[in-house]
């Protein structure tokens, strides 16, 4: 099993649609995927569809019930295995949210007991910037992927995050592996500026590919599909591939 959580300081820079379209594009090369929703906000099974609304039960549901991952884990039509958040309501997500704060561990636990295959890649998707989540992320992954915008108040919260990490990863008594990766991008002046600032800053830590802006992500979400699937030769699906075939080799088998 290797995990990757899919972070950010900002909200709304595209973590979900990222998480859903590099697990398919993993999927695609064969390998088992899962993804893990552990947003509240419940958003992933708008991109990789196939639930039953009525009884959607998930991840947050495991903290009070005898249940272990595969009893609300589903294969999503598009050949990846995912577990929702699940809609338990507010008082499940403030029980799941107290055990997740007392029990550091909790989600790595989880997912070593669900017997995976030994080559699963895990796609952890979380809400942005410091939560329990976030912590229990930091705590089970091997790779922490963030997803930045390229303008400037991305770039100004470049320290936040490294800072979150860092201590989320001091406490979990671990050292992460981070790859940054720039999301919606354009071909205006500031957004090539900008992600020329993150390249320098960060490196080989920058993900060589930039997912650039294209208004068929927000159709393949309208139909609740992953883009890979609705419009498998548009540009940014054509990079969100590029961008497994680039992690694949890193994170090994
Ligand atoms: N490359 C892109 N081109 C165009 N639209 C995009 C792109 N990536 C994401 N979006 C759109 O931006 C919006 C936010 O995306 P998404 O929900 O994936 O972000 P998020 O980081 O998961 O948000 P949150 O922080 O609320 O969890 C969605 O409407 C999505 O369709
Ligand atoms: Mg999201």
């Amino acid at each position: 099993m290797f995990v990757i959580a899919v972070v950010s300081a900002k909200g709304g820079v595209g973590k979900t649609t990222i998480s859903a379209n590099l697990a398919a594009a993993i999927a695609l090369t064969g390998r088992p995927v899962l993804v893990v929703d552990l947003d509240p906000q419940n958003a992933m099974q708008w991109h990789l569809g196939g639930l039953n609304q009525n009884d959607c039960k998930g991840i947050s549901a495991l903290s009070t019930q005898r249940m272990g991952l595969a009893e609300v884990s589903h294969l999503s039509p598009y050949g990846v295995s995912f577990t929702p958040y699940g809609n338990g309501g507010e008082s499940n997500r403030i029980r799941f949210e107290a055990v997740l704060e007392e029990q550091e561990g909790w989600l790595l636990q989880v997912l070593k007991s669900a017997q995976l295959r030994h080559d699963t890649v895990v796609i952890l998707d979380t809400p942005p910037g410091p939560s329990v989540y976030l912590k229990q992320a930091v705590n089970a992954a091997q790779l922490l992927l963030v997803v930045m915008l390229a303008d400037a108040a991305s770039y100004a919260t470049l320290p936040e995050i490294e800072t979150l990490i860092a201590s989320y990863g001091r406490d979990a008594h671990k050292r992460m592996d981070s790859a940054f990766i720039i999301n919606q991008g354009t071909n205006h002046q500031l957004a090539k500026d900008v992600t020329t600032l993150f390249a320098e800053r960060l490196g080989t830590r920058m993900v060589p590919f930039v997912v650039p802006e294209n208004p068929a992500v927000e159709e393949a979400l309208a139909c609740e599909r992953p883009l890979l699937s609705y419009q498998p030769e548009n540009p940014a699906a054509t990079s969100l591939r590029a961008v497994a075939n680039w992690l694949l080799p890193r994170i090994g088998t």
